[in-house]
Order: C-alpha cells, then sequence, then structure tokens
C-alpha cells in the first residue's frame, strides 16, 4: 500500500498573525508544483494565528492545523479552546500530545486520548505525538514508553477512526537540538510503531496510518529520512518558520 506523504509544520508559540500570513504568502507560490496527490503540505500556527492563515491559504494546496484542543465542547474551562471552535474556522488538522505539552503542561496518554477522540468525533484529523527521551532510549525502553503511549493514547478508538488519524514519531531528544535520529534508527522505531497499530486495528489499518517523524528534520535530511519504508512524512518545527527552508524539505521529501 502507497502512503500519501504528510509534511506539517508545527509552528509552537511563534508568529503573530501578521507574521503567519505573510509566512503562508510567501509559501503559496513555492509549493504551487507540489500535487496534492502527492502530498498532505499542513501548517500548525498558535490559536490566534489560524484565522489569518486559513485566508491567506484559501484555494491552495496548504492544509491548516491547531496545535491542541481540549476535549470537552464547551464549558468552564478557561483559557482552553475546543475542536467546535476549530472546524468553524476551517482547520482540518490538529496536533496532540507533543513532547512539549506531556513535559510542561501536564499532558498525558489519558488526556492524550480524551482530546483525540473529540478531534475525531469533530471531523478534525489528529496528528498523535509519541516519543522517548534520551534517558528511555540509553535504557532500552524505547519500544516500553512508545508502546504505553499508543496504547494508552489510542485506547477505545476503531479501525474507521484511524483513518482519520496520523501518529508523529518524535524522540524528544531530537527535537530542537540539531541531532536527528539517524533513517535507520528511525525506521526501526516506525515499523515498532507500525506493528503496534497492526496488533491493536488489524494489518490492513495498520498498514494505512500515516507516521511522520520528527525532530529536527530539514531539507539536508528530509529525503533519506522519508525513503524509509515506515516514514511517510514530517512533523517540523524550526524549519517550518521560513517559507523558503519548509518548501526546500517538502521539495525534498517527495523526491524520495
Ligand atoms: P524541530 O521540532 O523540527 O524544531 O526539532 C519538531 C517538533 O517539535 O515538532
Amino acid at each position: 500500500m502507497s502512503r500519501k506523504v504528510i509534511i506539517a509544520g508545527n509552528w509552537k508559540m511563534n508568529k503573530t498573525a501578521a507574521e503567519g500570513r505573510a509566512l503562508v504568502e510567501a509559501l503559496k507560490p513555492l509549493v504551487a508544483d507540489v500535487c496534492p496527490g502527492v502530498a498532505d503540505i499542513v501548517v500548525c500556527p498558535p490559536f490566534t494565528t489560524i484565522a489569518a492563515v486559513v485566508e491567506a491559504a484559501r484555494g491552495s494546496n496548504i492544509k491548516v492545523g491547531a496545535q491542541n484542543i481540549h476535549w470537552a465542547e464547551s464549558g468552564a474551562f478557561t483559557g482552553e479552546i475546543s475542536a467546535s471552535m476549530l472546524t468553524e474556522l476551517g482547520i482540518e488538522y490538529v496536533i496532540i500530545g507533543h513532547s512539549e505539552r506531556r513535559q510542561y503542561f501536564g499532558e498525558t496518554d489519558a488526556t492524550v486520548n480524551a482530546r483525540i477522540k473529540a478531534a475525531v468525533k469533530a471531523g478534525l484529523k489528529p496528528i498523535v505525538c509519541v516519543g522517548e527521551l534520551l534517558e528511555d532510549r540509553e535504557n532500552g525502553n524505547t519500544e516500553k514508553v512508545i508502546g504505553t503511549q499508543l496504547e494508552g493514547g489510542l485506547a477505545g478508538l476503531t479501525g474507521e477512526d484511524m483513518a482519520n488519524v496520523v501518529i508523529a514519531y518524535e524522540p524528544v531528544w531530537a527535537i530542537g537540538t540539531g541531532k536527528t535520529a539517524t533513517p535507520e534508527v528511525a525506521e526501526l522505531t516506525h515499523n515498532f510503531i507500525r506493528c503496534t497499530l497492526k496488533d491493536m486495528f488489524g494489518a490492513e489499518v495498520g498498514e494505512g496510518v500515516r507516521i511522520q517523524y520528527g525532530g529536527s528534520m530539514k531539507a539536508e535530511n528530509a529525503a533519506e529520512l522519508v525513503a524509509q519504508p515506515n516514514i511517510d512524512g514530517g512533523l517540523i518545527g524550526g524549519a517550518a518558520l521560513k517559507a523558503e527552508s519548509f518548501s526546500a524539505l517538502i521539495h525534498n521529501a517527495i523526491a524520495r
């Protein structure tokens, strides 16, 4: 089965509305040649920048996502944003369980699970992040940690739900550090993730789920990473903040 490449930019807490609009305006002509059937291109701005970016991306092949959602539809959750607030703006994807949320904001597999269910129910496509800390890798616990994140995070989802789920494997030691997992090391973990998905949801569903790599992916290493059999794209932080570097990365990734 061939899975369509998906390259998503995670802008994190960067870009005001005006800056985000300018970035998308600069990106549009650079990626206009990328056929929608070949790759999904997604940008995930901060909440306050989303509306401007949706407007700027309209009519182009750039899709828009958010970086988090709350699991409730509405209510007394000060500072939170619900799925319907985002679908109303016209977004398609949402990053859930990024390691920065797990590390700094108390995200657990249970809250990841609740957010994924809310996203799927609202028709959003969750990009579910998993990944091990450096000490997990050094202690030989990578598969145990990721297996637990997958089983907890995806508990109760159906095979049908999984058709809209993307997994992002992001080794925490590779995020923002300039240290990328080698394609061989990343592929081993991607293969483990795929096997776990097959165990959980059956071979056909597991085979179809797209698994992105994230962690210091850039134009220079995108091709060799995405050339691996189980690496279907990337979740990109730093290199997504400039139109030229993001476009170069996308083009190298689809030239695999
Ligand atoms: P990075 O971030 O590309 O800057 O390492 C990736 C991410 O955190 O999603």
